[in-house]
């Protein structure tokens, strides 16, 4: 069992729990995941790592809750625990060599392009960072994020803080100047991946995105993280939970993996309805 040691709201879906696992703490770097089932009916879901405390031994994770195993995880308290809590997962984000980056984040991404950010800035490289929300009632980590930032934009669809618009405008801006970056790491949802990208692309900068397709056993063994990717004129089958998250974003079909996560849309929300009638939604203070 793995006990909940702190928990906090971030905003009205999205919470942050450190989680008492000292040997993923020992070994876990920015990128890598862990998957956890919060009870012994549970499914098993898979979360990026969003830091880790190796003198405390905790591993913090931050997720939305918006289906019904992390509305289930949301209700757990400090002092609860966690049936399992596997990991880490998949290949680190490779960070060598990149002396000057754009980091994106969008929504709850930005708990996963966080620590990538910390860790640039922590090796002495030159990071800029984008963010970007639908509103600004859902602005998370944003203090954490300019502190590991030699420059930082804040963006909001709706325009209520920071600029209007979404992360692809200011990544277009900035380039559009001249500006030079080793690689841009960007994680979002699909849609944003796929059009910071292509930015990206546009003016010839690397791009490293982070999939999060679904995922079963974590082992490459079930194949329900298949991707594919283009690489070097042929398509390339690649399984997210041992070769990702990360990947080169020039080379995946964004389209495929697009279409791929909405298979079980209608089965999610029926469990997720069926969450919410037994216990209700959310509470919106915690
Ligand atoms: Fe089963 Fe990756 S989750 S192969």
């Amino acid at each position: 069992m793995y006990l909940i040691v702190r928990k906090e709201q971030l905003n009205k879906t999205v919470f942050s729990m450190d989680i008492e696992a000292p040997l993923v703490a020992r070994s876990a770097r920015p990128g890598q995941f862990i998957i956890l089932r919060v009870d012994e009916e549970g499914e098993r879901i898979p979360l990026t790592i969003s830091d880790t405390d190796r003198e405390h031994g905790t591993v913090r994770i931050i997720f939305a809750a918006v289906g019904a195993t992390t509305l289930r995880l949301s209700r757990l308290n400090e002092g609860d625990s966690l049936r399992d809590f596997a990991g880490p997962l998949g290949m680190p984000t490779k960070l060598e060599g990149i002396k000057n980056a754009c980091v994106i984040g969008g929504g709850v991404g930005c708990a996963i392009a966080l620590p990538i950010a910390k860790e640039l800035a922590r090796g002495g490289a030159s990071v800029d960072s984008i963010v970007g929300f639908r509103s600004s009632e859902l602005v998370i980590l944003e203090n954490e994020f300019r502190a590991a930032s030699d420059s930082f934009v804040l963006v909001t669809d709706d325009g209520s803080r920071g600029e209007r618009g979404n992360v692809t405008l200011p990544l277009d801006m900035i380039l559009a100047k001249g500006k030079k970056y080793d690689m841009i790491y960007v994680i979002g949802s699909l849609v944003m991946m796929k059009f910071v990208t292509e930015t990206a692309k546009k003016y010839g900068i690397p791009c490293t995105v982070s999939m999060n397709p679904i995922m079963i056993d974590g082992t490459g063994m079930c194949g329900g993280c298949r991707l594919t990717l283009n690489r070097n004129g042929k398509r390339v089958t690649s399984f997210a939970c041992v070769e990702g998250p990360d990947y080169n974003g020039y080379e995946v079909d964004f389209d495929e993996a697009i279409s791929r996560s909405t298979m079980y849309r209608e089965f999610e929300r029926h469990a997720y309805e069926r969450e919410c009638n037994l216990f209700g939604k959310v509470s919106e203070n915690g």
